[in-house]
């Protein structure tokens, strides 16, 4: 074949799609519920609102953006993540001007260049909210206790929450000496990349995935000890209402994510159903990032979803199965097509979902496709039915058949 995606990239085909509508229904529905609205933000964005964003020392930025400059020779990017994007658009449309908080949350394709295995794509669909406007732990704890609600109605299980602080711009220098401190002895354990940024931003090593650097985090000071009293008495704050609502959470002091803009807050959820990458969403509280963007002080959190993960668990577990069409018309004869396209339009009027022969099949094949194509009734017309005004119907389910006068279709079909 001349053409093929790209790798790490993939078409979305029926009837798996019916599994993403699923998901995506479910997470609409459960969003409402915690009075989150739809925003949409354009995926392509000037590359500086992510390595602002983001961080210029992070993995993202570093080595996983598409980056391009247009054809006036500005640099633009693929959105890798949303957030940057929705903290610009809440700046941009003045929605911090709304009485807060505002939630919002999203869904849609995210773009980061890593290497492709089963679990991570180099186009993959991210479902994010964002919630602005208030530094209560409760709203941190609200978004968990959502998330785990749109995850138990996805039916997900083996979920593990962690949770931890990393503290604000008061307490994380203080934080950031002792860790340049500890590593400064071991450097030689450090990767390449870590040798390189671990006096900007020795967070960063935390992050690493490379043995030597992962060797490192075990015996490295926690910044849950270098809280300020604001930042320890919110993390407590934070736990008190997980238990509250009934979270059972793990606190993991080493997690400080792959992105710069957090503070305080962090989280990340696995599930024991999936493999290797078994990140099912992450987040955090990031309350600088508004301020930093050119907006007014503005504490804000969220969290994103990774979806290709939810379908793959769904899919395991359910199956797929596309919702069936209710009639599928069938007919006996070229002469009969017109009539045949002027009742299907009439029944589809009326809400019915409804196909009919394209190809001039005979009657046996056409009910063969009745059959796959899940409908409910099969309708057949021929000449000896369009003479006396009525249509022969067999329902799929049974077999059992009889007539239908023209004039009462489609009400015939809609009580049944
Ligand atoms: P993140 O941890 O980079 O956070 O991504 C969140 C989720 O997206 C991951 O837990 C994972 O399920 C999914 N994901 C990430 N990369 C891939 C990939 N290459 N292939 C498939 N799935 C992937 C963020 O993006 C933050 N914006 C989350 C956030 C929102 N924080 C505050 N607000």
């Amino acid at each position: 074949m001349k053409f093929r995606t790209i790798k790490g990239v993939q078409d979305i085909t029926p009837p798996e799609t019916s599994l993403w509508q699923k998901v995506e229904a479910i997470a609409r529905r459960v969003f409402r519920t915690y009075g989150y609205s739809e925003i949409r933000t354009p995926i392509i964005e000037f590359t500086e609102l992510f390595t602002r964003g983001i961080g210029e020392t992070t993995d993202i930025v570093e080595k996983e953006m598409y980056t391009f400059p247009d054809r006036a020779g500005r640099s633009l990017t693929l959105r890798p993540e949303g957030t940057a994007s929705v903290v610009r658009a809440y700046i941009q449309n003045a929605l911090h001007t709304l009485p807060a908080p505002q939630k919002f949350y999203y869904l849609g394709p995210m773009f980061r260049y890593e290497r492709p295995q089963k679990g991570r794509y180099r186009q993959f669909h991210q479902i994010g909210v964002e919630a602005f406007g208030t530094d209560n732990p409760m709203m941190d704890a609200e978004l968990l206790d959502m998330l785990r609600s749109l995850l138990e109605a996805l039916g997900m299980g083996g979920l593990a929450f962690e949770v931890n602080s990393i503290g604000c711009p008061q307490c994380r220098p203080g934080y950031r000496e002792a860790l340049t401190g500890y590593l400064s002895g071991r450097r030689d354990h450090l990767c390449n990349d870590c040798l390189r940024r671990y006096e900007k931003n020795p967070l960063r090593v935390l992050d690493c995935k490379s043995p030597s650097c992962q060797s490192l985090k075990q015996e490295a000071p926690r910044i849950i000890d270098h809280l300020c009293d604001d930042c320890k008495e919110h993390f407590e704050r934070f736990r008190g209402y997980l238990k509250t609502a009934g979270i059972d959470f793990t606190i993991n002091p080493l997690m400080v994510r792959g992105l710069d803009y957090y503070t305080r807050t962090t989280f990340e959820v696995t599930s024991s159903d999936l493999g290797a990458q078994n990140a099912v969403a992450a987040g955090g509280r990031y309350d600088g990032l508004v301020r930093e963007f050119g907006g007014p002080d503005t504490p804000a959190v969220g969290f994103a979803l990774g979806m290709e993960r939810l379908v793959t668990l769904l899919s395991d577990r359910e199956g797929v199965h596309p919702p069936g069409i209710d009639v599928f018309f069938a007919i006996l004869g070229e002469g009969l097509r017109e009539r045949a396209f002027r009742l299907v339009k009439r029944l589809r009027s009326a809400g019915l979902s409804v196909e009919m022969d394209f190809l001039g099949s005979s009657l046996k094949s056409q009910m063969r496709r009745a059959d796959k194509s899940g409908a409910r009734y099969a309708l057949i017309l021929g000449e000896d039915e369009l003479e006396r005004g009525v249509v022969k119907y067999k329902r799929l389910s049974d077999g059992s058949q009889g007539e239908v006068r023209e004039e009462e279709l489609p009400g015939f079909f809609l009580g049944l």
